[in-house]
């Protein structure tokens, strides 16, 4: 067995999806699969991110694939390796040599912290992911339940819901958009952006606010755009001008399969006016209006976040599957 390195703009890296692909069919069939063309978008590398990736070869053949990525302007003592193996392929030690060799490129790089996601379906809270990661010494931080919300939508359910709601927001305007955030709210965007990657819930884990400024925000609409991959926002704006809340959904430009509701926040200063249920339900309307043919909207939230799932619940939202974060010293 081989190890070698790649980049995703390799013509191997059609190699390396295929394992990634077997693997997550194997352990989630029903779970969100980002696309090929996506994933060499993502994987590309830029000033906030860096992505190493591998690919274990038997025989000519591609069996094992594994990435570490490394934030380069925040968290700079976390590595985030993840490590994908064939079923055929398992208990060979493909993984932890995968795994090995992606924590020692998180040393070279000074990481003093790894942090892997895994998922699974609810009808398993266990996988070969986490008895792998906890043979490795990796311990569980935080699980998030994953619901999705499909059609057909009770858009009588959510007006009513959002008619009760507005008398406890009045004063705020709601604004959606598609696509790039408008220039005028731009930097309240990016403020809001940044305090997402602590305000949720994190549970045990160990990870400091993200850095995001305008040109990190239009640097990932961009690949977004160059993923195929569609927006839909809306905004909560307060009397005095400033962002009070956001929520985002992505959709690829050409599927209906697939939507991914990436982020939703209100500032703490403007809690208690609803404005999480208005912003969602604004901005699924805005996404209908659009694609009325979507098929699932895949949403994350930690168990103790119990008003957003209230929320999401009354969306129609289903429990389908969970995801946790595992964290480890280096
Ligand atoms: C997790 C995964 C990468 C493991 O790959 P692998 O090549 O089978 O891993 P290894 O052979 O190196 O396993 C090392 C040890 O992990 C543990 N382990 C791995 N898979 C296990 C399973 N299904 N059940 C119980 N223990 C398991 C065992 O202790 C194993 O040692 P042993 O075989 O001597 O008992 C593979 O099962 C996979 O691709 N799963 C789906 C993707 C995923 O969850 N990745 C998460 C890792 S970040």
């Amino acid at each position: 067995m081989q190890i070698r390195s790649l980049a995703s703009s390799d013509e191997a890296f059609s190699d390396w999806y295929a394992v990634y692909q077997s693997a997550h069919s194997a352990d989630y069939p029903s779970g969100p699969r980002f696309l090929e063309r996506e994933l060499r978008v993502t994987y590309e590398g830029h000033e906030h991110q860096d992505t190493k990736l591998w690919l274990a070869e038997n025989g000519g053949r591609a069996v094992g694939a594994a990435l570490l990525g490394l934030p380069l302007k925040d968290n700079l003592k976390l590595a985030e390796p993840e490590v994908w193996v064939r079923p055929e392929a398992r208990r060979r030690g493909i993984g932890t040599a995968l795994l090995e060799t992606a924590e020692a490129c998180a040393h070279e790089y000074r990481r003093s912290s790894a942090l892997t996601y895994l998922e699974g379906p609810s009808a398993h809270p266990t996988t070969s992911g986490t008895a792998f990661v906890e043979h490795h010494g990796y311990s569980r931080r935080i699980v998030e339940i994953a619901r999705v919300q499909r059609p057909p939508f009770d858009l009588n359910a959510i007006t009513k819901a959002e008619e009760e709601a507005k008398p406890h927001a009045a004063g705020y305007e709601v604004l959606t958009w598609r696509g790039r955030a408008p220039d005028d709210y731009i930097d309240e965007y990016a403020r809001l952006e940044a305090r997402m990657s602590t305000d949720a819930p994190l549970g045990e884990l160990d990870y400091e606010a993200e850095i995001w400024d305008e040109a990190r925000v239009r640097r990932s609409e961009e690949r977004a755009e160059r993923m195929n991959r569609g927006h839909w926002t809306a905004a909560a704006m307060a009397p005095d001008g400033t962002m009070a809340g956001l929520t985002r959904v992505v959709l690829a430009h050409d599927s209906d399969a697939t939507g991914f509701q990436d982020t939703t926040l209100v500032d703490p200063v403007h809690r208690g006016h609803r404005l999480g249920l208005l912003l969602k339900a604004a901005n699924f309307r805005n996404l209908l209006r659009d694609r009325p043919g979507v098929q699932t909207i895949w949403t994350w939230n930690a168990d103790s976040n119990t008003h957003m799932i209230a929320i999401n619940e009354m969306l129609g939202y289903r429990v389908e599957g969970w995801a946790a974060g595992y964290q480890r010293e280096l």
